[in-house]
This record gives C-alpha cells, sequence and structure tokens, in this order.
C-alpha cells in the first residue's frame, strides 16, 4: 500500500497561510479535514434542481467548529508564554478551551450562562478540568465579564474576539475549495456572534488570492495576520449567507438584542462581537441574513438526522433551515451549489433531541416472539 502521511491537524496542513512559525509548538487534535458530504435524500423534497452539501464541523475533535479556531488560539497562547485561558461560552468554546488547554497543559477559565447550556458541552469543560463558573446571567453578560477581566489579569482571551480565532476558522473554506475545486455558489452559516462567518470570508478571500485572481480591494478582517493582509480579491468566492434564530436575531433586528431567546442555545446571542465584520461579509459577498423559527431549526435538524444519517445540533440546523426556504422561494436559484456549515455535532445535546423525537422506544419482554412482533409492525 502507497504510503500516505498521517493527519496531524489544520495548522500542519496550511502551516504557510497560518501565522506560525518553523519552531512553534503546535497545540493540536488533528482538528480539521472534516467531511462534505453531499445530500442524496433532502434536495429532492425541495422539487428544485440544487446541489447542497454539508460541512460537518460536528466531527472535529470536541464535536464543534470551535476546534480549529481554538488550535490556533492556544498554539499562540503557549507561544507567547501564557499559562492561562479564559472564554465566555455558550458551550462549545469552553468544551474546546478545556480540551486545548489540557492538551497544552494551561488552566482554562470558563463563563457559561447558568442552565443554558447543552449538557454534553458541560460534561466536556468538566471532564478537561476547566474551572467552570456558570453567571446568572446569559453569554453576552460573560463577554463583558470577560472582557473586563483580560484587562489585568493574566490570561489569554480564546473568544473570537482573539484573531488567532479566525485565522484557525478560515482553514473550513480553505478545505471546500480544494474538496469542490472552486467555491460554492452559496455558504450559508448559523449566526451567533458573527465569528465563523467572518472567519470563512478571511478563507475564501485568502484562497482566491493565492490562486493568483486580481487583487481589487482591501482585507479588512485579518487585522494583519493573514500572510495577504494586503489585499483580498472579488473571484472566487461564494455569496455568504447567515441565520440567526428568531428569538435572537440582531443582524435582522438592525440592532443588538438585549434578552435573546432559542432552542439552539449555542447562538443565544444578542450582541455579536464581530457585528461590523459580519455586515462587511455580507455586503461584499452579496449575500444576506435571514432568521428560522425554533420549529423550523428543529425540523431541519430532525430531516438531516432522519433522511441523511447526518445528527448535528440544533444550532447548526439553522444553516440548513434557512437555505431549504431560500431554495424554495427562488432566492437561491436552481443550479446552485450550496455549503451549509453543521457548526456541531448532534450528541452535544441529547436532551432537546429526545424531547422531540417521535420515534418511541418500546420496552418488550426479553422474548423471540416479542421482538419479532415488532419487527413485523415496523418495517417500512
Ligand atoms: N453553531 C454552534 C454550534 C456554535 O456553538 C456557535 C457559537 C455558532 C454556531 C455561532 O458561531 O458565534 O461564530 O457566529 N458558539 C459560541 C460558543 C458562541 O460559545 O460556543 P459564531
Amino acid at each position: 500500500m502507497p504510503f500516505r502521511p498521517r493527519y496531524t491537524g489544520l495548522i500542519d496542513k496550511y502551516r504557510d497561510r497560518l501565522p506560525v512559525h518553523d519552531d512553534t509548538r503546535i497545540i493540536s487534535l488533528g482538528e480539521g479535514n472534516t467531511p462534505l458530504i453531499r445530500l442524496n435524500n433532502v434536495p429532492a423534497q425541495t422539487g428544485k434542481d440544487v446541489d447542497i452539501y454539508v460541512k460537518y464541523e460536528g466531527l472535529n475533535p470536541t464535536g464543534s467548529f470551535k476546534d480549529r479556531g481554538m488550535t490556533m488560539a492556544v498554539t499562540k497562547a503557549v507561544e507567547e508564554g501564557s499559562r492561562a485561558i479564559i472564554c465566555a461560552s455558550t458551550g462549545n468554546t469552553s468544551a474546546a478551551a478545556a480540551a486545548y488547554a489540557a492538551r497544552a497543559g494551561i488552566s482554562a477559565f470558563v463563563l457559561i450562562p447558568d442552565g443554558k447550556i447543552a449538557m454534553g458541552k458541560l460534561a466536556q469543560a468538566m471532564m478537561h478540568g476547566a474551572v467552570v463558573i456558570q453567571i446568572k446571567g446569559n453569554f453576552d453578560a460573560g463577554m463583558q465579564l470577560v472582557k473586563e477581566v483580560g484587562k489585568d489579569a493574566p490570561v489569554t482571551i480564546v473568544n473570537s474576539i482573539n484573531p488567532y480565532r479566525l485565522q484557525g476558522q478560515k482553514t473550513a473554506a480553505f478545505e471546500i475549495i480544494e474538496e469542490l475545486g472552486r467555491a460554492p455558489d452559496f455558504h450559508c452559516l448559523p449566526v451567533g456572534n458573527a465569528g465563523n462567518i467572518t472567519a470563512h470570508w478571511i478563507g475564501y478571500c485568502e484562497y482566491s488570492s493565492a490562486s493568483g485572481d486580481h487583487v481589487t480591494e482591501a482585507c479588512a478582517f485579518c487585522q494583519g495576520h493573514c500572510r495577504f493582509a494586503g489585499g483580498a480579491v472579488v473571484g472566487n468566492r461564494p455569496k455568504m449567507v447567515g441565520y440567526q434564530a428568531a428569538g435572537s436575531a440582531p443582524f435582522m433586528r438592525g440592532e443588538m438584542v438585549d434578552n435573546p431567546e432559542t432552542v439552539a442555545t449555542a447562538i443565544r446571542i444578542g450582541h455579536p462581537q464581530s457585528w461590523d465584520q459580519a455586515w462587511k461579509v455580507s455586503e461584499e459577498s452579496g449575500g444576506w441574513f435571514d432568521e428560522c423559527s425554533d420549529e423550523e431549526i428543529l425540523a431541519a435538524q430532525k430531516l438531516l438526522a432522519e433522511r441523511e444519517g447526518v445528527f448535528c445540533e440544533p444550532a447548526s440546523a439553522t444553516s440548513l433551515a434557512g437555505a431549504l426556504r431560500d431554495i424554495g422561494n427562488g432566492k437561491i436559484p436552481e443550479g446552485s451549489s450550496v455549503v451549509c456549515t453543521l457548526t456541531g455535532h448532534g450528541l452535544k445535546d441529547p436532551d432537546t433531541a429526545i424531547k422531540q423525537s417521535t420515534t418511541p422506544v418500546m420496552t418488550v419482554e426479553a422474548t423471540l416472539e416479542s421482538v419479532k412482533s415488532v419487527i413485523l409492525d415496523n418495517l417500512a
């Protein structure tokens, strides 16, 4: 069999496009390289001729896209001599911070909204030995506190306001282009803090720039951290579409939302940190923002699980829920290729999954006869 080098994570793979040195100690868990799955059954249901792919970021080591950013943020924190990291989180960032801090041998402090994070995420932060601080407030309050604490405490903030986070996350766009051979026509993402939609845009811009397209405008996103800080291009890039949960949709309201609510707790955010950047992404790419109700989000989550065998958490399904609506109404035209990012794994939030499942769990006698009769009654 031909020798294929072991995949060792996205920093190793995209080293020449990331702000690391030859001797930087890389803190990695083998993140990135996630599957881009072409949906087989769902597109037919739309009655339209579209190609829909899902980028299954739930298959990262801690089960969400946050690992892409965290490998960079923790690598740089360690390089800069930091002994502790801190973040506010709706759950996934705290899980990733806890895991990468454990890997690096440094401390992690995570602020989470009391009672409002999914059980799997809390379990992860606890198992990896983070100091878990539940605050009697929401994510936005936690974010404010973290920014204050970060001013004088000896801790590195690893929320997406840390520019290295977006540098790591931009690699998802590289992977998509490499796999499809071009950018998709539309890239749909769930939006909370709006870091990920911004990071993807950085990735698409850089990739087109690297492939020699004409440089026509300044890259306003990378804060000088990308290799192409001088310019980005208009070229082979998708329209970026951001979907929010209706109860937490500041981009739709056009202003911050003080008491965000949604079943998709990962995106229960009313004061997005990357507000200006995300508006710019939308404008530059020719995309848009929209919102989905909790019912639409849960229906899309279930549809993916039942019809495609792909299990994502509720927030992640927002991308598909919105895309299906916009394919239906023609905003995404026939003939388009669409990538929907599935940001986190369904196992993160088993409570919501079980609550909405309509499939009965049957309890029967442990006999051949009772098992056979269930099978006969339920054959499709
Ligand atoms: N999907 C999931 C599963 C998330 O966990 C998040 C953000 C998003 C989407 C939105 O991404 O903030 O870059 O627009 N979760 C953060 C956290 C806030 O703390 O885990 P964004």
